[in-house]
């Protein structure tokens, strides 16, 4: 009989597809995945250590699964991902419930620390590659969703931003051969998926190199060529590296969403320096108009984060005065959080104080729910292509998806169903989602 293995992904798009990644593999070597803990003979928790309170998160989970193996000593608890890497050994003292440790390379060494922790050993491999990309595990897709799926098409992140961990626990930065991803894109739209969602750290820095270059202008041409019925989305874009020559695909094929996700972290020059972000306020300020220009109907989303070490209300200021100068239809908000063994934490101070971090957190976060109702509100009267991802939560006469922007519209469903593209003309809005009628 085979053994069952229950996971949970924390953290960011990375680990969903890096969690579709281990299944694969570990259905190769007769496992079967169930959504039931307490049915599992293998317990896998794939974490994130981007900010303290992810890893406390998390923390607090593992108290759930310790409670489990008391009742049943036969299951197998591992932790892998990104606090796997990071604390590496030290968390097989800190957490006696756990059996096995293993970093985002050495997924592939799975199921031989299976078989050594069976045997009652702590099996841990935290080992950091140059070269693995998985190019060749086809991922057991888990979303819920069968309409868009992720492709990472790179991994590890060399920017060495000075607050951040994932350089740490992702190692080199690699890119992905991109025959086997457009192979993995094509053979995911054969099997009725409508969108692929291209991932890494840093997009923009995709680079594959054998006889001639490519370069992540010219893979998301490729991909894009594979069928106009397919969307293609992409994220993390880095302002310093995001170029025209991205912007100019986009604008080329329709099948390309028009939406960007560009991390700004702070509108203040001097704190992007001191986070080593590679920009100035104005090179950010510059791609945004470029962005405006090339593909004028592109949405813009964000990532902000307040509090870092030195910041004055005058960067405050300046964070705030750029985010409505972008007029940003989402952001992704946080409280700076020291990471040990970064740049920040060992050459600078935390120094500013919790409550400014959270008055400053509360300041950004109203002004953009301000923006995103005013961004919405522009749709009004619109109509947008709309591709149809499930049946509304709210109602069971409603489709939802969302247009080429990110957007999610809900709309009276009529004959058509789950997978379909539709033309959807907006008529009202909340300050999540777009409300209308297919036309
Ligand atoms: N590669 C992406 C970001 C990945 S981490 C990029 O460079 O844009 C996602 C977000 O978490 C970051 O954009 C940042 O806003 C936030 N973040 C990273 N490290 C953090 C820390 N130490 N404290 C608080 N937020 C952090
Ligand atoms: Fe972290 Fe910076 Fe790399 Fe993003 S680009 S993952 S913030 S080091
Ligand atoms: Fe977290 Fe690792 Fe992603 S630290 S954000 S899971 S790369």
């Amino acid at each position: 009989m085979s053994k069952k293995v229950y996971i949970e992904t924390y953290g960011c798009q990375m680990n969903i597809a890096d969690t579709e990644i281990v299944i694969s593999i570990l259905k190769n070597n007769g496992f079967q995945s169930t959504d039931i803990m307490e049915e599992a003979d293998l317990i896998l928790v794939n974490t994130c250590s981007v900010r303290e309170n992810a890893e406390q998160r998390i923390r607090g989970r593992l108290q759930v699964f310790n409670t489990i193996k008391t009742n049943k000593p036969e299951i197998l608890i591992g932790i892998i991902g990104c606090m796997a890497e990071r604390l590496k050994k030290q968390l097989l003292e800190e957490e006696k419930m756990l059996d096995i440790i293993v970093g985002p390379d050495a997924y592939r060494s799975l199921p031989k620390l299976i078989k050594k922790a069976g045997t009652g050993q702590k099996a841990v491999n935290v080992i950091l590659s140059n070269e693995e990309t998985y190019a060749d595990i086809n991922p057991i897709r888990l979303r819920k969703n069968k309409i868009s799926a992720f492709i990472s098409i790179m991994r590890g992140c060399e920017n060495m931003c000075t607050y951040c961990i994932v350089p740490y626990t992702r190692g080199v930065e690699r890119s992905r051969n991109p025959q086997t991803i457009v192979n993995e894109a094509s053979n995911l739209f054969k099997e009725g998926y409508k969108e692929i969602i291209l991932i890494g750290q840093n997009v923009d820095s995709y680079n594959w190199v054998d006889n001639k270059k490519l370069n992540f202008a010219k893979l998301l041409k490729l991909v894009a060529e594979i069928s106009p019925k397919l969307r293609i989305r992409f994220s993390t874009s880095h302002p310093k590296d995001m170029t025209d020559e991205v912007l100019y695909a986009m604008a080329e094929y329709n099948n390309i969403c028009k939406n960007i996700h560009l991390p700004v972290q702070s509108g203040s020059t001097n704190v992007l320096n001191k986070m080593n972000r590679g920009y100035t306020r104005e090179w950010y300020l510059d791609r945004v108009s470029a962005i405006k220009k090339i593909v004028p109907e592109c949405s813009i989303s964000t990532d902000i984060m307040v509090g870092f070490c030195d910041e004055t209300e005058k960067d405050q200021l300046e964070t705030l005065s750029l985010m409505k100068e972008v007029e940003y239809d989402l952001s992704f908000m946080f409280k700076y959080s020291v990471r040990p063994k970064t740049y920040a934490a060992r050459k600078f101070e935390d120094n500013v104080p919790e409550e400014i971090k959270a008055k400053r957190l509360s300041e950004v976060v109203l002004l953009q729910n301000k923006l995103s109702k005013e961004s919405k509100e522009k749709d009004i009267g619109k109509t947008f292509e709309v591709l149809i991802e499930g049946i509304s939560k709210k109602s069971d006469d409603e489709f939802f998806g969302r247009n080429s922007q990110n957007k999610v519209v809900v709309f009276p469903m009529k004959n058509f169903k789950i997978g379909d593209y539709v033309n959807a003309k907006v008529e009202k809005c909340t300050s999540a989602t777009l409300i209308g009628k297919i036309v």
